[in-house]
């Protein structure tokens, strides 16, 4: 069995790619605009989503205090979980249907992005969260119409969420992180300030920071869109293109800000200028694969998130054990970047270079290992664990987590080259120990 995402030729397949920008506000000192920008949506009653980690933090009054200074009745909600599941975002829900609120704002990482995302579906539109899920987990059902405004300001430099049209969850009934995707979740307005991240723990910035170089990787080594077939009729153009000039523009410049400031900004919390331009690197990495799309690694990431949770990560001793969803996807990436790089060769060793690999006379057969060396480079400058053993998982997992990952058609079409099951079980044993 396999997820063939059948390939055209040159030619004969699409030849347009489409452009939906996100309006975006960068740069330190965004977030005290924020009341003024909530006015200016026309918000007069405000559901603010936050986590009680980042209610306490600078940025949190910072953000409440810009809302109620435009005099604005805010309501906030602290329930937030970090790596939410179909409970938190059902009583996110609950809170946002008893509110009547004509707005929402979401500070935090992107737990608390994609909780608001989904509140906000959900009382705008109620029905059950699985009739809006991805096929085939769920029923995939269109969203009827616009949701409310909302205003999305990260405080992680990681997922990229306060520009994509995706909510990700774990999915209680079914065991799965899977997600709902749809252009009309994407957040109305991006304030991104860069000074949010100056309070992250340096493991925190670790999971977050592979969360955006391989949204970047992922997004520039997916299938160009020019091997989907042509849509019937323009309205049949799927939110994920696959790789496109536009997105590979994004793509690369995160890729190089990611390996040139990655290791300043987990090591040193003062390190200002690293932290600032990983958060720039995340929304471009965000914008990149919001339009093309992730593939293996981030399909594998979603069994990883969901079969096990024993694992504590450096960062988030206070919380659950669990494994965050950077280290979930970048756990996978040397194994999964050394199966697609025959694919394309070039575009591999052209991230790696990027990353920062020595490439000068690599042969196109050495890409995937080049690529999954800097990688693991990374890995261990940064503390990450050395593969999936080490978050409790063995060989006799293999089968149930490929059976996951398998499910998860939506990232995996998007992939250079086709990936049976077959396929991701000998992906995961090559990621259960790597040094
Ligand atoms: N929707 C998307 O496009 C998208 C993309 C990638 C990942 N995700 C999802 O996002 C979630 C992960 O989000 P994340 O990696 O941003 O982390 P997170 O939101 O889970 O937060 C991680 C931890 O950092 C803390 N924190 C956040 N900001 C802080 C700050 N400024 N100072 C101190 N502590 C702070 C939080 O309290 C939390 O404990 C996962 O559920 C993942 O699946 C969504
Ligand atoms: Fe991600």
């Amino acid at each position: 069995m396999s997820a063939n995402p059948s390939f055209l030729n040159p030619g004969e397949g699409e030849s347009v790619f489409s452009v939906s920008s996100s309006p975006i506000k960068f740069g330190a000192g965004a977030l005290r605009e924020l009341g003024a920008d909530a006015q200016a949506l026309g918000m007069k009653r405000v559901a603010f989503f936050v986590d009680a980690h980042v209610l306490a933090s600078a940025p949190g009054e910072t953000a409440l205090g810009a809302l109620r200074a435009a005099g604005l009745d805010v309501a906030v909600y602290d329930q937030t979980r970090c790596e939410p599941n179909s409970d938190s975002f059902e009583a996110a829900a609950a809170f946002a249907r008893e509110g009547a609120f004509d707005g929402f704002v979401s500070l935090g990482g992107g737990s608390v992005i994609d909780t608001a995302k989904a509140a906000n579906l959900l009382s705008s539109h109620p029905d059950e969260l699985i009739a809006y899920i991805n096929a085939p987990i769920g029923r995939a059902k269109p969203i009827p119409g616009p949701l409310k405004p909302h205003i999305a300001c990260p405080t992680t430099c990681g997922t990229g969420s306060e520009t994509t049209g995706i909510t990700i969850v774990d999915l209680k009934s079914v065991g799965l992180k899977t997600g709902v995707a749809s252009p009309l979740l994407k957040p109305t307005l991006a304030i991104v300030d860069p000074t949010t991240t100056e309070t992250l723990p340096g493991g925190v910035v670790a999971a977050c920071g592979f969360d955006v170089l391989t949204h970047a990787v992922e997004s520039f080594t997916a299938r160009p869109y020019t091997s989907r077939p042509r849509p019937a009729h323009p309205s049949q153009r799927p939110p994920y293109q696959g790789s496109t000039p536009y997105n590979d523009i994004g793509a690369i410049a995160a890729i190089r800000l990611g390996g040139k400031y990655l290791v300043r900004a987990v090591r040193d919390a003062g390190d200002v200028e690293a932290r600032h331009q990983l958060m720039f690197a995340s929304t471009l990495a965000g914008l990149a694969f919001g339009s093309a799309g992730v593939h293996i690694p981030h399909a594998m990431s979603y069994s990883i998130a969901t079969l096990r949770h024993e694992f504590v990560a450096a960062g988030y001793e206070d919380r659950d054990p669990m494994v965050p969803h950077g280290i979930a996807v970048v756990i996978n990436a040397p194994a999964a970047f050394r199966f697609t790089a025959s694919a394309n060769p070039a575009r591999h060793l052209e991230a790696a270079a990027a990353m920062g690999a020595d490439t000068k006379g690599a042969a196109p057969e050495d890409a995937g290992e080049i690529l999954a060396q800097i990688f693991l480079s990374l890995m261990r400058k940064t503390g990450l664990p050395s593969g999936i053993a080490a978050l409790g998982y063995g060989e006799a997992d293999v089968p149930a987590l490929a059976k996951g990952a398998f499910a998860q058609q939506r990232p995996l079409v998007m992939a250079p080259c086709s990936v049976s099951q077959q396929d991701l079980e000998g992906l995961y044993r090559d990621a259960l120990r790597y040094w």
